[in-house]
């Protein structure tokens, strides 16, 4: 199992490349089900994850070009997807592929109002928390859908196909969002979504629809009103640039100090972290084509942080700005929200020398001088790369182990770091 071993205590200088978010490409990909036309995909990210998906959807019938080449057993190089779901061959989501990535459940919904059935395995409890579907589902059959549970699977039917409907989501849920909306822009009639999530994803994602002939009202906001359309056409989009990777490097440089220029960011789909970062004393600058991250290697000042749902701030850097707040000029506190087991990074972090006291949701953060190389475990995605950031402040040697959770999410981490002065190497085996 690869392992990486960062010299931690340097600066960061020079340029990182944002890529396309992967939490957008995922259900953009998925989307593609919905037509039998192609569904062009322009800056799609090279990560495991978005790999694992192809194969998933290749499942169920959909030819994946990329960059007019058919992806073979090396890794897909191009980042320009042709997905074509001409016919669909199998509405089954089998167990073996649902349960290594959890969105690749949102199938259930294109699957079921292009089908008029799927069978999709539950995905079952991951790392961060139990997260349950019932949303998904009640959103579903608020649509119409008849919806049965058989040894692990969700068997949804629509035999005469869904109709529309008013879904009020209790809490707020992305991949419940994307599951009713892409099934509602080929229903019957109008959907109304309530209490939609925000997250620039979800906006993504239904422009994406709308480049395909959906109509849909109020993107952006929590209420989404859908008409629905027989069929959609293939249509052509970019992928928006990545926010977590972008909040992730700002961290990195905010806890290391450096001046970096991330390429292709933008700020407006991180508001509340550029805020939170700001007030910690980070310098962060609009300018052309990207943000300029300036910190001068001091302590940051402490932070008091929830994270939340759009406009809130993201579990997803929940666990980066853990890492950064390890060595701010005072106490910190951090409360999870939305995750009830999104804290595995704590101990880890605790190993490089922080002083964290965890009750219940609520992390206190008492800042330290600095914090000293050791060997540490990855547990998932977001906590892998908090690991990271730690490892960069640290002084002398961070050893990560199981780094393939790194590869889910975050493209060419090493070169991008490497090449504005960090010292990471992955080691094989
Ligand atoms: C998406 O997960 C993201 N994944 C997550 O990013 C992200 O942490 C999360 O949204 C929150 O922003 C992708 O986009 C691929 P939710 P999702 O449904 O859709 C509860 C990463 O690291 N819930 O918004 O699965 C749930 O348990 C990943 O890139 C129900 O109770 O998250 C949680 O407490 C990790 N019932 C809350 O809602 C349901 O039916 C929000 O989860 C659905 C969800």
């Amino acid at each position: 199992m690869d392992r990486i071993r960062i010299n931690g205590g340097r600066q960061l200088e020079g340029v990182i490349p944002i890529s396309g978010a992967k939490n957008a490409a995922l259900p953009l990909m998925i989307a593609s089900l919905l037509t039998s036309e192609t569904l062009t995909l322009k800056n799609v990210p090279n990560l495991a994850d978005v790999n694992l998906l192809a194969r998933i959807l290749r499942n169920h019938g959909v030819d994946l070009a990329v960059d007019g080449k058919r992806p073979g057993p090396v890794q897909h190089l191009g980042e320009t997807f042709h997905l074509t779901a001409r016919d669909i061959v199998d509405s089954t989501a089998p167990y073996e592929m649902v349960s290594k990535m959890r969105a690749s459940f949102w199938v259930l919904g294109p699957l079921l109002a292009r089908c008029g059935e799927a069978r999709v395995s539950m995905p079952g409890g991951c790392a961060i928390g139990t997260r349950p579907v019932d949303m998904h589902l009640a959103g579903l059959q608020a649509l119409g859908a008849e919806i049965d549970i058989d040894g692990g699977y969700v068997v949804a039917r629509a035999p005469r196909g869904l109709a529309g409907g008013r879904v009020t989501f209790p809490k707020v849920s992305v991949g419940a969002t994307h599951n009713v909306l892409m099934a509602a822009a080929l229903a019957r009639g109008e959907t109304l979504i309530e209490n939609a999530a925000r997250e620039p994803e979800v906006g993504d994602v239904a422009s994406c629809l709308v480049k395909m002939g959906a109509e849909i009202e109020g993107i952006g906001t929590p209420t989404l009103r859908i008409q629905g359309i027989g069929a959609l056409e293939g249509a052509r989009h970019t992928v928006l640039p990545d926010r977590i990777e972008t909040g992730t490097f700002a961290m990195a440089i905010a806890a290391t100090g450096g001046n970096v220029v991330l390429k292709g960011a933008r700020a407006d789909l991180l508001k509340s972290a550029v805020d939170v970062l700001r007030s910690a004393g980070t310098e962060i600058r609009e300018i052309e084509d990207g943000l300029r991250i300036v910190r001068n290697g001091a302590a940051v000042e402490p932070v008091r942080v929830e994270t939340q749902p759009v406009p809130g701030f993201p579990t997803d850097l929940q666990a980066q700005l853990m890492a950064l707040a390890t060595t701010a000029g005072g106490t910190s506190t951090i409360r999870e929200t939305i995750f009830e087991n999104r804290f595995m990074h704590v101990q880890e972090l605790v190993r490089l020398g922080a002083n964290i006291d965890l009750q219940g949701d609520l992390a206190t953060i008492r800042g330290v001088a600095d914090l000293q190389g050791a060997p540490v475990m990855a547990t998932d995605l977001r906590a892998s790369v908090s690991l990271v950031i730690a490892g960069l402040m640290a002084e002398g040697e961070t050893t990560i182990n199981r780094v393939y959770h790194l590869d889910r999410g975050f493209e060419r981490l090493e070169a991008k770091l490497n090449a504005c002065g960090a010292n990471i190497e992955r080691l094989s085996g």
